[in-house]
């Protein structure tokens, strides 16, 4: 099979990459950004802009599979366009089973949420693909530990309410892509990808205290305060607004979701917050 990556030179594109090297070395693979020759080597590079459309068709062209994943971009509206174009465009390539990487709990949304843009990216992939998965990730464990690490000063993680999450590690979401992409049965699934169990607000600060080897508290502050201080801290207005909408969505309980699905199509047990943030705070 023609395996394409398209988001192939970011993290989670990367370490999708890898799974595809280690687990399924006789399908050809074609890396698929604004950038690819960063990750060219035993794969094919094409050049895709999901702000570009037109760049799409010849990115994709020839495609048994394609895994789309959304930028980046926090700009609101922006990601949500992406994800349609990009879509539309593996469909009029004839893509023969297009995956798209969603994110838990995805449910209606209006912009500016940061949902927004996988909530209409899942809307349109069902209703003109004709063959397709949708995978959930969980929010990662990677990004929590950088949020430890940007929080070291204060020793407090903070939420806008006490909250459960089932952090998932990126590689175990690469693993579970991975799986889907060269397997059979997954037409029309909507899977998540999580962690093995849900983390309390203080359990996680407890984890982050024993990786660190410094005190770590979990703290409840207002939406106003939230912002205020991401706004302090000199952070754009997009990732303000992306972070927010990030923990209202925990606080409402969207990622208190825990599934056997990275188990299932990764072929390992998905690894815990404590061993992600070990790994990385160590
Ligand atoms: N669940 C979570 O906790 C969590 C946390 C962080 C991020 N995410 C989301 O998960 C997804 C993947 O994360 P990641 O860490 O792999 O992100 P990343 O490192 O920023 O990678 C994004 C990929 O998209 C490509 N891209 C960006 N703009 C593009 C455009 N206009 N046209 C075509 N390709 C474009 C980038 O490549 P080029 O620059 O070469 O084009 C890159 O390959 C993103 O949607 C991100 O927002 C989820």
């Amino acid at each position: 099979m023609k395996i394409g990556i398209s988001g192939a030179s970011g993290n989670l594109g990367r370490a999708v990459l890898a799974e595809l090297a280690n687990r399924a070395p006789q399908h050809s693979v074609v890396a698929i950004s604004r950038t690819p020759d960063v990750v060219a080597g035993a794969v094919e590079a094409r050049a895709g802009n999901y702000d570009h459309p037109e760049t799409l068709a010849a990115a994709y062209a020839g495609l048994d599979r394609l895994l789309i994943i959304p930028s980046s971009d926090m700009q609101p509206g922006q990601r949500g366009t992406q994800n349609v174009a990009a879509i539309d465009a593996a469909v009029r390539a004839g893509v023969g089973h297009v995956v798209l990487m969603s994110a838990a709990g995805t449910r209606h949304e209006e912009e500016p949420a940061v949902g927004a843009s996988y909530w209409k990216g899942e809307q349109r992939l069902i209703a003109v693909a004709p063959a397709w998965t949708i995978l959930r990730m969980n929010y990662y464990a990677e990004s929590l530990a950088q949020e430890v690490q940007m929080s070291a000063g204060t020793g407090v993680l903070t939420g806008l309410a006490e909250n459960k999450v089932a952090f998932v590690s990126r590689d175990d979401v690469a693993a579970a892509a991975a799986g889907i992409l060269v397997g059979d049965g997954h037409v029309g699934a909507i899977y998540t990808a999580t962690g093995p169990r849900s983390v309390t607000g203080a359990e996680r600060a407890a984890a982050a205290a024993t990786a660190t080897g410094k005190p770590m508290s979990f703290g409840i502050i207002t939406d106003e305060q939230l912002r205020a201080g991401l706004v302090g801290a000199g952070m754009p207005e997009g990732v303000v607004n992306a972070v927010t909408s990030i923990q209202a969505a925990f606080a409402a309980g969207a990622m208190d979701i825990v599934t056997g699905d990275v188990e299932r199509l990764g072929g390992r047990p998905p690894k815990s917050l404590d061993v992600v943030l070990q790994t990385i705070l160590a």
